[in-house]
């Protein structure tokens, strides 16, 4: 969002942070681990003087998602918005994380879509739904499993496996500290982090 009548614009407050925006889109099923990476992934860009804002379930479904539950038509709702919430925040100059279950293909494509080339990494974390509902950390799988929830993901609502996601983190085969490290590693890689930084 480059615009001639504005020009303290997006590459203005990125070289002010000397940081290259981005947005780091974490999808997967409920109990994958996503708050828990993004979150290091996030502490791990602090420690860098980076400037970050993770954006999650807790801060939007309780305020500006706090109208909308889990139907289709309002998950689609919710990461449109989310999706154009984060746009602004990367245009601000910030790496955006974003922890959302984020269960269809065409949604997480119209948030790509959103953004520059290259601005939005997908990252996939993908955990079985067994071993999501044996780690069941809010014990939802199992109300859902007694019929208590209706439309829960991975149980009675679908979840579409990204196919081609930017990174894919596999929990059953590494710690979180690991995926988080798996992150920081392809943000180095692809130009995220100035040299020597990590
Ligand atoms: S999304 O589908 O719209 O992306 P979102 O990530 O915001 O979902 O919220 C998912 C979280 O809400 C889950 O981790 C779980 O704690 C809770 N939740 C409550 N009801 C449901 C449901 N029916 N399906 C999935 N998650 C639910």
């Amino acid at each position: 969002m480059n615009r001639p009548d504005r020009p303290v614009d997006r590459d203005f407050r990125a070289t002010l942070k000397r940081q290259r925006p981005c947005l780091l889109w974490f999808t997967g099923l409920s109990g994958s681990g996503k708050s828990t990476i993004a979150n290091l992934v996030e502490q791990r860009l602090a420690a860098l003087a980076l400037h970050t804002y993770l954006l999650d379930g807790d801060i939007v479904r309780t305020g500006l998602s706090r109208d909308l539950g889990f139907s289709a038509a309002d998950r689609v709702e919710n990461i449109r918005r989310i999706g154009e919430v984060s746009r602004i925040m990367v245009d601000a100059g910030l790496i955006v994380i974003t922890a959302f279950i984020s269960p269809f293909r065409s949604d997480r494509e119209i948030v790509r879509a959103l953004m520059n080339d290259g601005d939005f990494i997908e990252v996939f974390v993908d955990t079985p739904l067994a071993e999501c509902e044996r780690r069941d950390p809010k014990g939802l799988y199992k109300r859902a499993r007694a019929g208590e929830i209706r439309d829960f993901t991975g149980i009675d609502s679908p979840y579409e496996v990204p196919p081609a996601p930017t990174i894919r983190l596999q929990t059953l085969r590494a710690s979180a500290e690991e995926c988080a490290d798996q992150v920081i590693a392809h943000l180095a890689a692809h130009g995220h982090l100035r040299p020597g930084m990590v």
